[in-house]
């Protein structure tokens, strides 16, 4: 018998029909996928109620409003430079993030914004962020006007007594992601690779 007049088996034909369905099944999740990343960046319904006017001295002692950062997307997030470990963390991710956007690291901005304003002055903060990506923006400020931007962006912060001297701070570490007009988008994450963090964030460019 000639192999080309061979017939599938039974149990042939319903392996093909399966493959076939999954196949299918395949291709409509990638089309959604395609579909849905085609489409504008998702906004969240809370985008309003986070945010808001701010007066504060960036790392260069000049000062920046809510009206400066209108124009390029930007990461903000919150901490302060004694932080033992989670700030220095959020700067490093957010450093590899803005060298992965290469020459577009001009176009976004990324503020680090002190809750610890009694130690950190404008020039701690420059000498501080001078060990990460020099696209980054400390901004500083008293009190007050501290107390302000946090309540915007419902920051919680606590300053905590340490056991052999001195305080150090409890605070939110999201890092939030505000489109061109200075809007809240979402929180952006992190806990991904840099150049995949990077190409989501070129997106708002
Ligand atoms: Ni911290």
């Amino acid at each position: 018998m000639n192999e080309r007049t061979l017939k599938p088996s039974p149990r042939t034909l319903r392996v093909i029909l399966i493959l076939s369905a999954f196949m299918a099944a395949l291709a409509g999740v990638f089309a959604l996928i395609v579909a849905m990343s085609a489409r504008e960046p998702p906004r969240l319904s809370a985008a309003s109620t986070i945010g808001g006017p701010f007066r504060l001295i960036d790392h260069n002692g000049r000062t920046v409003t809510e009206a400066d950062i209108k124009g390029k997307p930007h990461l903000v997030f919150f901490g302060f430079t004694h932080c033992p470990d989670v700030c220095p963390t959020k700067l490093f991710e957010v450093s590899e993030v803005l060298s992965k956007l290469g020459p577009d690291a001009v176009k976004v901005g990324a503020l680090f914004v002190s809750v610890d304003p009694e130690r950190d002055t404008p020039e701690k903060l420059k000498d501080y962020l001078s060990s990460f990506n020099p696209h980054l923006t400390g901004l500083t400020g008293d009190a007050n006007a501290i107390a302000e931007i946090a309540k915007a962006y419902r920051v919680y912060y606590k300053k905590v007594p340490l056991d052999a001297g001195g305080y150090t701070y409890d605070h939110t570490a999201i890092v939030y992601l505000l489109n061109k007009n200075g809007e809240f988008v979402a929180p952006f994450n992190l806990n991904r690779r840099p150049d995949e963090a990077a190409a989501d964030l070129r997106r708002y460019l």
